[in-house]
């Protein structure tokens, strides 16, 4: 794939902006690589703040690009795919499928035979620069494809590689685990104005220990396990907390967080 390869996304909203602003402002892309299309303008305008163009039209979008996201809501992907599937070449696209719960057979079996395809869920932090990508090979995609994908994503979300199997439990921990994060987040610093701090300043401290807790973790390699133990000294204040974490069943809640997730996804998956 050459360094200009151009970029499309079928659908404009939430995720397409995420990654289409943090591509950008990472200088992955530029904004004459990429086009979007959606039926209605609603989400143009925030589209063209990056100076990307927009059309109605998904058939230009799929001429337009070598590497094309499907942006738009699963059970949508299917009529778009019978839409755009004459535009598609096995040997120019490289589709990259953003939708939730369906799996990668289901959407390679919707284009062409031999489409290269790819299969990602990103979270809202690539918005950030801080996002996580799980990521599925199709079975026609070749490394270099998964190297195209993941070089979209340089400085913008970190990509986990897994099979297609495993994307939901990754999702559930990646794509879910940012709302409930956020109500980790809520909750601690909910004790926080409890015992009087202000609220603007108990979620700036709250998120602070989250960013600090998850970047011990990746900094050192370290169990999340030993990082509790050295903030753990006999009878302090921090195993008090976390004493009352495990009265409250927090590791049971988490776990059965990730396992509704993947239920769920299981239960929207197109039978
Ligand atoms: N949001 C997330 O955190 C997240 C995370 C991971 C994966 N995803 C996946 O990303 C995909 C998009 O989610 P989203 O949150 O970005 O949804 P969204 O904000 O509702 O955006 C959906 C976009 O698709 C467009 N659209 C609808 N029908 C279309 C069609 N026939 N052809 C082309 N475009 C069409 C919509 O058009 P209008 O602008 O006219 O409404 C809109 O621009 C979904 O498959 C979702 O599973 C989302």
């Amino acid at each position: 794939m050459t360094e200009t390869f151009k970029v499309g996304f079928i659908g404009s909203g939430n995720i397409a902006q995420a990654i289409i602003g943090g591509a950008i402002k990472a200088g992955n892309l530029q904004p004459s690589q990429i086009k979007t299309s959606a039926p209605s303008d609603r989400n143009f305008s925030k589209i063209q703040e990056f100076k990307v163009a927009t059309t109605n039209d998904n058939c230009e979008v799929a001429e337009f690009s070598q590497v094309l996201f499907l942006a738009c809501k699963p059970y949508q992907i299917e009529g778009v795919a019978n839409q755009i599937k004459s535009k598609i070449s096995t040997e120019k696209h490289l589709v990259v499928s953003c939708a939730a719960s369906l799996p990668m057979e289901s959407c390679e079996s919707y284009f062409p035979a031999g489409t290269r395809m790819i299969r990602i869920i990103p979270n809202m932090a690539c918005s950030v620069g801080q996002g996580g990508v799980v990521l599925v090979q199709g079975s026609h995609a070749t490394r270099e494809d998964v190297e195209t994908v993941k070089s979209i994503f340089t400085g913008v979300g970190e990509c986990f590689e897994v099979p297609d199997r495993l994307i939901e439990p990754a999702s559930g921990i990646l794509g879910c685990g940012i709302a409930m994060m956020s109500v980790v987040l809520e909750g601690l610093s909910d004790g926080g104005v409890m015992m009087g701090i202000s609220r603007q300043d108990a979620i700036q401290m709250a998120a602070q220990s989250l960013i600090g807790a998850g970047a011990i973790v990746k900094e050192t390699g370290k169990h999340p396990g030993q990082v509790k133990d050295s903030c753990c000294s006999p009878n302090g204040t921090s195993i008090k907390g976390v004493h009352e974490l495990e009265r409250g069943g927090v590791r049971a809640s988490l776990m059965n967080a990730v396992e509704a997730t993947v239920k769920r996804a299981e239960e929207l998956s197109p039978k």
